[in-house]
């Protein structure tokens, strides 16, 4: 097999900022760039190489950050532009890189462009987006916005409709236009010139739509109901290789794309070993709901090991050599790994929480770290349907419970203490001081009650917490190429319990082994195996059984 090429994302480590959440610097409760800037000494101790920071522009605020209505201004309540400077700077003299979201399969309502463009019909920005004649009085097609309804709204003023396929705050841009790439593509370099190190690009794989615009068998995926035709559409990859010539090709970069509705083979196009495309994407196979979920989300089950097992190594074996896989379990569209994939009672949460590192950060790909995902934040418990603050989950309740009476309210609220996008959202539980010292004032967003017991300050003080735990693996993978390289190979296809793999490179073999239940189980991988144990979260271990989420790493 070829070399792998060998390259410094591919050997880093992400962590994600959702910036309202993580640290508020100014009293009025939400979290602000100078307040990353104050906890970037903290991510330099964890050993991260690269923050993600989930959108800062300037933004109403619809989707929180992702309504964008000036690429090149900063959300007021987020500070200034020279915030930002001062924050990249300081990044950089800690050796840290910054990544930034780029939302461009829509804008704001309140961006310029919008607003020209729907002033008239024959406004010189009317394609900048998507503007269709009513069909028989009514949308021009069946597509359903991710966040629930028709993905058409009716603009009164000049008669025709507008596509938005998540609120109608977020209308979809049109990419046929050549203008619109003109502008997405200056204002990617201005940010590059500006000296930030990558892109995580929005819902990417949404931007070329089938320009027929069929009616479409409503498809399910993990953002919600959408036609077949507008992700991975015609010329999404004519689109992105343009992107890459005219930019992306000119700076040394990270790039990721979120690519909901992508399979292996599509991955195999955007995350091409050759670098035409993006550096990576996320696929959303192994967050994706389980079977007979609501709108293709809202659920109670948890997901099962064989389904999880089988998905995870597809896409292992399926890019090997041929593309790269970016790794996560939470992001600030999933719920708290440790309460999803783990077990969040206090007797496994650490435990847990530590197992599912290990799973993840020993396979192939570059993992992605979400903010408080290194020390075991769970998720929230929702009282009612005011509690939560998503639009996703506020639209669902209306549309399933008050309009469709599909669910009623309190198994609505079960499904969101699961999935909710919320449970990601609470802010940063930094310490046991008031509101978790993530602000002195109000938080925009409830502090989750547990931060007592739960936070960074006591997990930094324990040796044996999930957050030293994380630390050693970002360590590890510094330090041995077969982490970032090594070849995987999947072991124990039919067992119920125990997720394990090989590793292989350069005549050296990485054997991991993770029990995802709260019981023993049989486990012989390791019985004659002679090598040295480089990780494992438990200090003893018992001859051929894996404890209750256990996880060994030997490397022989
Ligand atoms: C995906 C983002 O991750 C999510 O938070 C957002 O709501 C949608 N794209 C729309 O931008």
């Amino acid at each position: 097999m070829a070399e792998e090429k060998r390259l410094w994302w591919k050997e880093a480590v992400i962590y994600q900022i959702y910036p309202r959440s993580f640290q508020d610097s100014n009293g009025d409760g939400i979290g602000d760039l100078a307040g990353i800037t104050s906890r970037l000494p903290y991510l330099k101790e964890l050993g991260v190489d690269v923050i993600w920071l989930s959108p800062v522009y300037k933004s109403p605020n619809d989707d929180n950050g992702y309504d964008i209505s000036d690429y090149r201004d900063i959300m007021t309540e987020f500070g200034t532009m020279a915030d930002f400077d001062k924050m990249l700077q300081t990044a950089h003299e800690l050796g840290l890189k910054i990544v930034m979201d780029l939302v461009v399969n829509h804008t704001s309502d309140e961006h310029p462009w919008f607003i020209e463009s729907r002033s008239s019909k024959d406004s010189p920005l009317r394609d900048f987006y998507i503007w269709k004649d009513p069909k028989n009085g009514k949308a021009p097609n069946n597509w359903e916005s991710c966040f629930s309804g028709s993905a058409w709204e009716f603009d009164e003023k000049t008669g025709q409709y507008y596509l938005h396929l998540f609120s109608k705050k977020q209308p979809d841009l049109n990419w046929e236009n050549p203008k619109v790439r003109d502008e997405v593509f200056d204002m990617m370099t201005w940010w590059c010139e500006k000296g930030i190190d990558g892109f995580r690009m929005d819902v990417i794989s949404m931007i070329s739509k089938d320009q027929r615009f069929p009616d479409g068998e409503p498809t399910v995926g993990d953002l919600g109901f959408y036609g077949p035709y507008v992700y991975n559409g015609p010329r999404v990859h004519e689109f992105l290789q343009e992107m890459n010539r005219r930019v992306l090709s000119k700076y040394d970069l990270l790039t990721v794309g979120e690519a909901a509705g992508v399979t292996v083979d599509e991955a195999k196009k955007y995350a091409n070993a050759e670098g035409t495309e993006l550096g990576m994407v996320f696929h959303f196979e192994h967050v994706e709901a389980i079977p007979g979920a609501l709108a293709g989300k809202w659920t109670d089950k948890k997901p099962h090991l064989p389904e999880l097992r089988a998905t995870l190594n597809k896409w292992q074996l399926e890019l090997e050599g041929k593309a790269w896989n970016s790794l996560y379990w939470d992001n600030h569209d999933q719920p708290r790994a440790v309460s999803r994939f783990g077990n969040d009672a206090p007797k496994w949460r650490v435990l847990s929480a530590k197992m599912l590192a290990t799973c993840l950060h020993m396979m192939k790909g570059t993992p992605y770290i979400y903010q408080g995902e290194e020390f075991g934040m769970t998720n929230m418990h929702f009282a009612t349907i005011e509690d939560c603050d998503d639009i996703q989950a506020r639209n669902a309740y209306q549309q399933y419970v008050v309009e469709e009476k599909l669910v009623d309210g309190p198994t609505m609220l079960r499904y969101f203490d699961e999935m909710s996008r919320d449970n990601a959202r609470t802010p940063v539980q930094w310490d046991d001081s008031a509101n978790a010292g993530f602000t002195t004032g109000k938080p925009w967003f409830t502090v989750n009650p547990n931060y007592k017991e739960i936070n960074a300050k006591a997990a930094m003080a324990d040796p044996e917490s999930v957050y030293h735990y994380y630390k050693k693996l970002i360590a590890l993978r510094h330090s041995l190429p077969i982490i970032p390289y090594g070849v995987f190979e999947p072991l124990l296809l039919d067992s119920e319990s125990i997720y394990a793999y090989k590793r292989h490179l350069d005549g050296q073999t990485l054997t991991v082994a993770c029990n995802f239940t709260d019981k023993e189980v049989a486990c012989d991988l390791f019985e004659g195996l002679s090598g040295e144990e480089i990780i494992s979260n438990y200090k003893e271990h018992k001859a051929g059984v894996l404890q209750p989420y256990e996880a060994r790493v030997v490397l022989s």
